[in-house]
């Protein structure tokens, strides 16, 4: 008996699509089943005013094969310099959706992040009167706290003081990694939380038992068995803090396979796939459209696409190992369990 059911067409609320070459390779790997996403501001240099994402939409839409749809969800990169008035005015014109929160340093492209919070404030302000999400990358820099700790420490030490300290501010909590996070977004009222592919997949042994796995690291790092049995609960409850946001976030195979790696998993070629056999796993299949389709369309205050996807059981399907970005290959995120859901 062939299995199968249709969805809205899914959107991801957490993308990095880079630029230029590696822009054009990585783009229809996402556009191919999602209608939109938010994308990442963590440019060199990072997008940071109304008129830097006026220009990179313009670069991503030039980029798009012809014959796809796909709409850019912009986003700008909160400096400690950024203008309130440039962030409400990108906003009202309906250019950008959200703002992203890098702690400095604790990243990728982060090193114009925020170090001393009172210097954004008057930008987080206007943000919670115009309605704007602030997007946080949920991790302490703070040298003495554990790698795996970063997620936890920061709820207690930033984000929910920083929420507190500017009520009305809706704020995604993005790549959750712990059943801290689990738990801190799903009691909060104006809170969503974005959960990736790969953590739904892997804990910490995939990426160090029997060998060093380069293209499983990436931050905030994958956790303990149990904070990925946390999150694979909180996506498939239908709960509608949490949504999917791939963080999709392509490196070439030369700069992860590195003496010091580039952290970043690349999902977007099979994430659709790959979320159908963690659901149908967890006998959950029924909430899928809703963590990919429906809860982050409905935070972000948008309406769910009207066309639809049809994901069907069969055979493995096979998906290439890696695309090519014309600057090298980008290794395709492995699960490491064959996939049987092909999508149409
Ligand atoms: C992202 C990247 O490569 O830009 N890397 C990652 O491991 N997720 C940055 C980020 O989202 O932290
Ligand atoms: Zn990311």
């Amino acid at each position: 008996m062939t299995q199968s059911f249709t969805i809205r067409r899914p959107d991801d609320w957490h993308l990095h699509l880079r630029d230029g070459a590696m822009l054009r390779a990585v783009l229809p790997e996402t556009a191919r089943h999602f209608a939109r996403a938010i994308i990442m501001p963590n440019l060199v240099p990072p997008v940071v005013t109304g008129k830097d994402a006026a220009a990179y939409r313009d670069r991503i839409l030039a980029a798009l094969p012809d014959g796809m749809s796909f709409e850019p969800l912009m986003t700008l990169y909160l400096t400690e310099t950024t203008d309130a008035a440039d962030v409400a005015a990108a906003a009202k014109s309906g250019l950008v959706k959200a703002v992203k929160l890098y702690p400095a340093g604790a990243t990728t492209n982060s090193a114009s992040g925020v170090r001393d919070f009172d210097k954004v404030r008057g930008v987080l302000e206007k943000m919670a009167e115009v309605g704007l999400p602030l997007c946080v990358h949920g991790e302490v820099t703070d040298p003495a706290v554990d790698i795996f700790d970063r997620e936890a420490v920061f709820i207690d030490r930033v984000l929910d003081p920083v929420r507190k300290a500017t009520r009305g501010l809706r704020v995604v909590m993005e790549h959750i990694t712990t059943a801290n996070g689990v738990d801190y977004v799903k009691s909060q009222d104006d809170m969503g939380g974005t959960i990736t592919t790969h953590h739904l997949v892997i804990n910490r042994n995939h990426i160090l038992v029997g060998g060093i796995k380069p293209h499983y690291y990436c931050l905030p790092v994958a956790k303990r068995e149990e904070h990925r049995l946390a999150l694979v609960k909180a996506a498939t409850s239908g709960d509608p803090h949490f949504f999917l946001g791939t963080d999709s976030a392509p490196h070439i195979d030369a700069l992860k396979e590195h003496a010091c790696g580039c952290a970043g998993c690349f999902t977007a070629t099979n994430t659709m796939s790959v979320l159908a056999e963690v659901f149908e796993a967890a006998a959950a299949l029924e909430t899928l459209e809703a963590f990919a389709s429906l809860n982050g369309p409905a935070f972000y205050r948008l309406p769910p696409n009207e066309e639809t996807i049809t994901l069907t059981k069969g055979d493995p399907v096979t998906y290439p190992d890696r695309v090519d970005s014309g600057d090298g290959p980008v290794t395709v995120f492995d699960p490491g369990f064959p996939l049987h859901w092909r999508v149409s």
